[in-house]
């Protein structure tokens, strides 16, 4: 069965392809490239020992999409396609309400023009959503039904997409919908072929540890260390992309099956703090990791992690990956990639 990941040549969706072709899927990559780097393509053949088909398109191209959908008739569509930084959105709104909000809205239409041409076939889709939904949680750990709210343009795009996403389900009852809210993806296959591969001054905290690590950066800043937590440092719910690669396939073989639509949130259910990352990483690396103690930043909140039980009761699915092994395996794509994909 064909499944076509937008933004498949980035972070998650590479990690995903590898799962897919594992559990027996034939994925095709669409990318842009505007986030990715073609390389992926490449290291992809070299995990998997078979070509992946690719297809070079903008998700806002919906003439283009609409052909890719009828060339391929995929059995579903996982969409990571989107811009991604927090910061950005702020500095850029329109970017992010553009790409990812009428990204969505092109790939929708597309699928539904898909299904006026072939009616017996159910639109299939995984929505890759995000934890920032949830705002500042009011408690922690985070189930399903806790409201959301956004502090920046990126939450908000991430938040409408859901939204018009339930429109959908209630106004066509064959959609077949997943929206995965991920917590904190790290770490990265233990090929050491792909990972994280952030353009320029990494926003997220592993990418930025691994970087100081491997000689790229010279001390971590740790924004914060007076929150009320239990070491002053942020906590967060950091998640192995290769678990998380894992609950896209649970979430498609759901909806392939059963066929009901769902919400999940994919995390471990477990919190780190900024400080135990830090030292997780350095013992990993045999590196490291000097920090200073900055300011907070604008945005952040204290905790936020994940009650992941309802993915277990609805997917079979759980994360099975810890910080130490998060940890060594983003070492390990770091030290063997020091300028990522651009070699
Ligand atoms: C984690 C902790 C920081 C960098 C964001 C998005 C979320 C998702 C994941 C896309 C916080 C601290 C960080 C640094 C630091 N992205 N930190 N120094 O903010 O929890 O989530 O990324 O889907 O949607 O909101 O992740 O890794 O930026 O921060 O001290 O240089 O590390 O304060 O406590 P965050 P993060």
């Amino acid at each position: 069965m064909k499944i076509l990941l937008t933004g498949g040549a980035g972070y998650i969706g590479s990690h995903t392809v590898v799962a897919l072709i594992e559990a027996g899927f034939q994925p095709i990559v669409l990318d842009n490239f505007s986030n990715s780097h073609p390389a992926v393509l490449e290291r992809l053949a070299r995990i998997v020992g078979q070509t992946v088909p690719l297809e070079h398109v903008d998700v806002l191209d919906t003439p283009w999409l609409q052909d890719v959908l009828r060339r391929h008739r995929p059995a579903g569509v996982v969409h990571f396609a989107g811009d991604k930084a927090v910061g950005e959105s702020v500095a850029q709104p329109l970017k992010y309400f553009h790409n990812n909000i009428g990204g969505a809205v092109s790939l929708l239409r597309a699928m539904e023009a898909m299904h006026a041409e072939t009616p017996e076939d159910a639109p299939t889709l995984v929505f890759s959503s995000s934890a920032t939904v949830y705002g500042d949680p009011a408690r922690v750990p985070i189930t399903e039904d806790f409201p959301r709210s956004h502090t920046n343009p990126y939450g908000h795009s991430k938040l409408v997409i859901e939204d018009m996403l339930y429109a959908l389900m209630a106004a066509r009852p064959a959609w077949r919908v997943g929206v995965l809210r991920y917590f904190n993806p790290v770490g990265a296959h233990p090929s050491g072929l792909i990972g994280e591969d952030p353009a320029g001054i990494p926003n997220n905290l592993m990418p930025y540890v691994a970087q100081v690590a491997v000689g790229q950066r010279d001390h971590l800043n740790v924004f914060g260390n007076d929150y009320p937590t239990p070491d002053g440092t942020g906590v967060r719910d950091f998640i192995h992309v290769q678990d998380l690669a894992a609950g896209h396939v649970a979430a498609i073989k759901a909806l392939l099956g059963r066929g009901e639509s769902f919400t999940v949130n994919l995390g471990t259910g477990r919190g780190h703090s900024v400080l135990e990352v830090v030292r997780a990483f350095e013992k990993a690396s045999g590196r490291a990791v000097p920090y200073r103690i900055a300011p907070r930043r604008a945005g952040d909140v204290a905790q936020c992690w994940a009650d992941p039980g309802l993915a277990l009761r609805l997917l079979g699915w759980r994360a099975k990956h810890a910080l130490d092994d998060m940890c060594t395996d983003a070492w390990r794509w770091q030290s063997g990639n020091p300028n990522g994909y651009r070699g």
